[in-house]
């Protein structure tokens, strides 16, 4: 017989349901695996496994007998004889007309049926973590930067001014008339009206040479780095990276084990002929438009150079043309893969900037003959999806909001780096050097020490503000200290609170 709860030892009785969906499942699913012992004593070991664990809590009603009998097809007679031994044997307990709970135990002091179960979902026992020796280095390229939308977070564009209504509107539309087809595994490259508007929008804007079939989308510049490292390098192959260069791109290159050669970037760009001690790369990464984090852009001969070496090595020049639609002034420079016929060059683009990050959209412009061993790859590896998304794109493209959205923001962020010189103006009388910023979204504070790099970084998290450590793009250290701004996501009034901030913090370390 199931004991009776005396009262004042009764559990707390809460309106909490007894959760019986998951319950019964679970129980399903144990017993299914009984084999060697009766179904009685199964139950009773899950259930006593389960409140020793704390799965089940002090106070948890459990369903009825009858419901578990229902639902679990089992005669009741087998749960009653498990309930009746967990009952006496202290961990269940009855309460007249109320049911059967778990009972009050002291190793399950503090945990009580009112505490919500994702509470305890979220604090899981630790499990040893031991990464792959690729995984560990991989993070040493992953910090994440806090405080996203805080001066002066690189790499993000003014959120606050995407056509939400409008983008909402065609998101809508193209998920209604969605094509039964387009909910099955897809291997077509991307939607077909997004790859040719595309491929309209490449060539005139970037002088890219390329046909709608040689775009493939995927989800991102980074997945398209990951899958030209894994296509077309093997773990200890060689691959030239600007130094300084983007994390992003080292963090890919470091997960596949490729062999990372920084090539140092001046005011030209990067050179393949310093002399270093570099082998033959199968790749080379580059951002000829507008370098990543310098700024500068690629001179002609340096990019005739960076072809003639590709052809030369048998390597393929990855070109990152991140952010080049935003230009101060200057007309827009021509990509690197339209320059030659037949050059071997990937395009790599990404919607990130132009539209929002979190819309995981960019692609690759390939070379024909890449063209169907990446489609077939990234379809094996990556899935193709969110074709929804991707028509509203397309139309989005076609119809001109692209155009019409790019030129307002080549204004907005013109008017912010303008802000942002405005509120540093103290410090560059003084002697700080600021990067050009004739394109993109961000500008370089040269630094001449490093200490200084790191108590300015230190000191502006107080402030709220997120200085990056120019530093930490060189893979080779000491990197040349400075600090990347990023101004294009971070609201006029708040880049003149930060710049002013940083001017006098600057002005005060030249004194002392
Ligand atoms: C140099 C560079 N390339 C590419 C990207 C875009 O990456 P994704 O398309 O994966 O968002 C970024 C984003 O910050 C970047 O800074």
């Amino acid at each position: 017989m199931h004991r009776a709860l005396e009262a004042g030892s009764s559990p707390p009785v809460t309106d909490r349901p007894t959760r019986a969906d998951w319950l019964v499942d679970a129980l399903g699913l144990a017993l299914a695996d009984a084999q060697a012992v009766t179904l009685t004593q199964h139950l009773y070991r899950t259930l006593r496994d389960w409140i020793q664990s704390g799965r089940l809590v002090r106070g948890q009603r459990l369903p009825s007998t009858r419901q578990l009998a229902r639902e679990l097809r089992l005669g009741r007679n087998t749960l009653l004889a498990a309930f009746d031994q967990l009952v006496a044997e202290g961990f269940l307990a009855t309460r007249q007309g109320a049911g059967t709970f778990v009972a009050d135990l002291a190793f399950q002091e503090g945990r009580a049926c009112a505490e919500p179960i994702a509470a305890r979902e979220a604090a899981p026992p630790s499990v040893p973590c031991s990464l792959s020796s690729r995984g560990a280095e991989l993070l040493t390229y992953s910090g994440i930067l806090p405080q996203r939308h805080a001066a002066f977070v690189p790499g993000v564009p003014a959120l606050d001014r995407f056509p939400q209504a409008l983008w909402r509107r065609l998101l809508r539309r193209h998920l209604q008339h969605m094509p039964l087809a387009w909910l099955d595994y897809q291997t077509q490259g991307g939607v077909p009206e997004l790859r040719e508007a595309l491929s309209d929008y490449l060539r005139h804007s970037r002088s890219v040479r390329c046909r709608p079939e040689q775009i493939l989308i995927v989800q991102g510049a980074q997945q398209g780095f990951e899958l030209i490292a894994r296509l077309l390098a093997d773990a200890g192959d060689e691959v030239w990276i600007e130094e300084p260069g983007y994390n992003g791109a080292q963090a890919c290159f470091a997960a596949a084990g490729l062999d990372m050669m920084p090539v140092a970037v001046d005011e030209e760009g990067m050179s393949v002929a310093s002399p270093a001690r570099r082998g033959c790369p199968r790749l080379i990464y580059v951002t000829p438009s507008h370098q990543y984090p310098s700024g500068v852009t690629m001179s002609l001969a340096r990019r005739l150079a960076l072809l003639e070496a590709a052809e030369r090595y048998g390597a393929w020049i990855v070109e990152d043309d991140y952010d080049s639609e935003f230009r101060y002034g200057q007309r827009p420079i021509a990509a690197l893969q339209g320059l030659v016929d037949g050059a071997r060059v990937i395009y790599v683009g990404t919607f990130s900037k132009v539209m929002y990050p979190g819309m995981r959209l960019g692609y690759l412009v390939l070379p024909e003959p890449l063209v169907a061993p990446f489609r077939r790859a990234n379809a094996r590896l990556n899935r193709e999806g969110q074709y929804a998304v991707q028509a509203a794109l397309a139309e989005f493209i076609a119809r001109g909001h692209f155009s019409r959205h790019v030129s307002r923001m080549r204004e907005c962020y013109r008017r912010r780096q303008a802000r942002l010189r405005k509120a540093l103006a103290p410090a560059v009388a003084q002697g700080l050097a600021l990067s050009a910023g004739q394109a993109g979204m961000h500008l370089v504070a040269w630094l001449d020490e490093p200490a200084l790099e790191r108590t300015l970084v230190e000191r502006a998290v107080d402030q709220g503000i997120t200085l990056s450590p120019l530093s930490r793009y060189y893979l080779k250290p000491p990197g040349r200290p400075g600090l990347v701004l990023g101004y294009a996501g971070t609201p006029e009034a708040e880049i003149e609170r930060a710049g002013k901030w940083l001017a006098l913090a600057w002005c005060e370390s030249r004194r002392g």
